[in-house]
């Protein structure tokens, strides 16, 4: 029986995130250089973003590039952004044919322009998909967006635009790259770390955390099945008992 069967479709997260990691352990296992691992990955991207969008997910956000990768050799950064490049160009009719919208999160002027404009001109040409929205995390790390939304909230306070009372976890939310976006329910972190890596610090204080042993290329539709089944199976209590979050469903009832 397949963990999709086990899906209950009525309680499905709305916003998965996903730590993919594993790609240069995965090559390396088979003899091959780490941009085979990238190369394969891109595989387990479009199955998992096609299987999300089809189970009814509205919103996968997935880490591509972090800040901190820009210290990787500069062959392996090259690969990696050759390959963003090939790939979005690529799958933009893939993303259009399953009435996909990509969106970026990051610190995307950093990105190279070629880079930049074939992201901008995929976002504008998925604008109008309404079924899932794909976010890339591209040059991406908490600490830069958060960093960046402190820069922007305290130039409004010096311009008396808002005061001191203004700021509070709303105006904080709102100056983030994810305004637009509700805060993953589940984050999938492949390849058996505990580790968080500088992703949606903010975002993510109450998100209910899944880790894999599997590395990302070996990671299959039936493997995000099981994922959001074990999520299906947690008690999401935000600080409050167990006991209350009972009588809570009982009155829904
Ligand atoms: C982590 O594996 C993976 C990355 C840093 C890049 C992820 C990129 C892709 C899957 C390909 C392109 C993506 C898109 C969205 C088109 P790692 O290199 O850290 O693996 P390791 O921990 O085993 O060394």
């Amino acid at each position: 029986m397949s963990y999709k069967d086990k899906i209950d479709i009525s309680n499905l997260p709305r916003h998965i995130a996903v730590i993919m990691d594993g790609n240069g352990r995965w090559a390396k296992k088979q003899g091959k250089l780490r941009l085979f691992g990238h190369e394969s990955g891109v595989r387990s991207v479009r199955e998992i973003t096609e299987t999300a969008a089809e189970l009814g997910i509205e919103y996968l956000t997935l880490y591509a590039f972090s800040t901190e990768n820009w210290k990787r050799p500069r062959m392996e950064v090259e690969a990696l952004m050759t390959l963003l490049l090939k790939t979005i160009n690529i799958e933009t009719k893939t993303l259009n044919d399953n009435n996909i919208r990509l969106q970026a999160i990051g610190d995307l002027n950093s990105l190279n322009k070629s880079i930049r404009n074939r992201l901008q001109k995929t976002i504008d040409e998925t604008s109008n998909n309404n079924k899932m929205t794909l976010i890339l995390a591209l040059s991406y790390s908490s600490h830069f967006e958060i960093v960046q939304a402190i820069r922007q909230i305290a130039e409004k306070h010096k311009n008396n635009e808002i005061t001191l009372d203004d700021i509070n976890k709303d105006l904080v939310s709102n100056h983030l790259f994810t305004k637009n976006f509700p805060d993953p329910e589940l984050l999938i972190r492949t390849s058996g770390e505990f580790r968080i890596s500088n992703f949606l610090l903010w975002q993510l204080a109450y998100s209910e955390i899944y880790i894999t042993q599997k590395l990302w290329p070996d990671f299959r539709k039936e493997d995000l099945y099981e994922a959001i089944v074990n999520f299906q199976c947690r008690e999401r209590r935000f600080g409050r008992t167990s006991e209350q979050i009972l009588n809570q469903e009982k009155v829904k009832k």
